[in-house]
């Protein structure tokens, strides 16, 4: 099977971590989202091993929770000793309600509003990973009403196109994040931060895209790194702490994608920045790294229920299921790539090739398509793989659809995480 997790017992049943999903469809109903647990901790402590090793002991992953935020899986992550990187206030407030330290987190956007900004501080932030002018502004005028130096480092565009999907390529210079390095803003905004009296510029950002298989992209985002930390030492005589180098490695999501080994290749980051460093005399930084879809994603399988099987002569079959673009939007804003397959039928031959279209109302509302499965019919339950990733944490309530429940599998035993929505959720707002 595609990852070591998923195996197939011998009624022809999907087991997830050992446990059998059909049974977890019975049990929690459908559409229902899984996960595997002991795999996220495995995936977070690859991460946290190899990063000590090779870039050394201060080294340590932000667990970017885009990828999947909801208490418990902060939880997860101060147990494994990551930090994490948030986005929204509303993330802030997640892992917090959680527990999850303040002083371990990162506060990433491209616009932090002022009330983002006054939460975060008065939370306690860690870092504050500045992307723009006027939000320096807001940062060093509220730590000094607050009588207090903020920790930030600046989020800077190293300029590099790592070839993967447009909409998630975030290095470039064009783009609405971070200052660029190649027009000379970078340099420029750094003089301007060294004089804040109550921001410390502790080092730099840079995230050059998401998806990324092989150690070359990375190495190449250092090279630009190093050089612009080393100018910034001739310049300011600015000593870097941190060098954070933005999300973590690609995830296999069909047959056909690589197999990756993440130590090795941090393992090879490494000694490219070992010899950069050396070569351009600045102090080796301490390496942080921002994985999101490499912890979570292969912990995660989403399970639905067949409804409809109908084909149109002279074109396709269309299999449609009892979820679809309100709890993974992903095949309708990217074309991503899914392996799906009939989790009470896993056995039998898939010779029926189709189409799965989730349930809302628009063409486009695909899942999949050009799949072969054994012939669907009504009542099967259809599992696509490898949706920890960027499935819960993009869902939304179009069509008044609910939000499926997570079940989280530990230890062969499965618990609920998060229920699934209501109808009184839904129109908990509407006044
Ligand atoms: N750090 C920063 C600053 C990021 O922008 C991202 C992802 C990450 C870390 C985590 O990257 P990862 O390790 O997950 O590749 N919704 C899209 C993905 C958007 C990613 C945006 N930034 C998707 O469903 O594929």
């Amino acid at each position: 099977m595609l990852h070591s997790n998923l195996t197939i017992n011998k009624e022809g049943h999907l087991m997830i971590a050992g446990v059998d999903s059909v049974e977890l469809a019975q049990k929690y109903g459908t559409p229902l989202y899984i996960l595997d647990e002991d795999r996220i901790r495995a995936n977070a402590r690859t991460y946290l091993t190899a990063m000590r090793t090779y870039f050394g002991e201060g080294s340590r992953p932000l667990y970017a929770s885009k990828a999947l935020s909801f208490r418990g899986i902060y939880r997860i992550a101060a147990e494994e000793g990551m930090c994490v990187d948030i986005v929204s206030s509303g993330e802030l407030y997640t892992a917090l309600s959680a527990g999850f330290p303040a002083k371990d987190m990162f506060f990433h956007g491209n616009n932090k509003t002022d009330s983002d900004i006054r939460y975060a501080i008065d939370s306690g932030i860690g870092f504050f990973i500045v992307d723009n002018a006027e939000e320096l502004e807001a940062i060093d005028a509220y730590a000094s009403e607050r009588g207090m130096v903020q920790n930030i480092l600046l989020r800077v565009t190293p300029g590099i196109d790592p070839h993967t999907f447009a909409a998630v390529n975030t290095g470039k210079v064009d783009c609405q994040f971070g200052i660029s390095i190649e027009t000379g803003q970078a340099r420029e905004f750094v003089g301007k931060i060294l004089k804040k009296k109550h921001v410390s510029l502790r080092g730099f950002h840079c995230h050059i895209g998401s998806q990324i298989f092989d150690q070359v992209p990375f190495c190449d985002a250092a090279d630009i790194m190093i050089r612009f930390i080393a100018e910034m030492k001739q310049q300011y005589k600015l000593v870097t702490e941190i060098l954070n180098l933005g999300g973590g490695f690609g995830v296999r999501y069909v047959e056909s994608d690589p197999q990756i080994d993440i130590a090795e290749n941090i393992r090879l980051v490494a000694s490219h920045i070992d010899a950069r460093c050396a070569e351009s005399g600045v102090r080796h930084p301490t390496i942080l790294m921002e994985p999101g879809r490499s912890i979570v994603a292969d912990a995660g399988v989403t399970l639905y229920g067949v409804g409809s099987v109908k084909t149109i002569e002279g074109y396709r079959s269309y299999v449609s299921i009892d979820g679809g673009m309100s709890d993974n939007p992903r095949y309708a804003l990217y074309k991503s790539p899914y392996t799906v397959m009939l989790a009470n039928r896993a056995h039998e031959k898939a010779d029926f090739l189709c189409t799965i279209a989730g349930r809302c109302c628009e063409s486009g509302a695909l899942i999949q398509e050009n799949v072969t499965l054994p012939r669907p019919k009504r009542g099967d339950i259809l599992a696509v793989l490898v949706t920890g990733a960027y499935n819960y944490s993009m869902a939304s309530n179009y069509n008044r659809i609910c939000r499926p429940p997570i079940v989280m599998i530990s230890h062969g035993e499965d618990r609920l995480v998060v229920r699934r929505e209501t109808f009184e959720d839904l129109t908990a707002c509407d006044l």
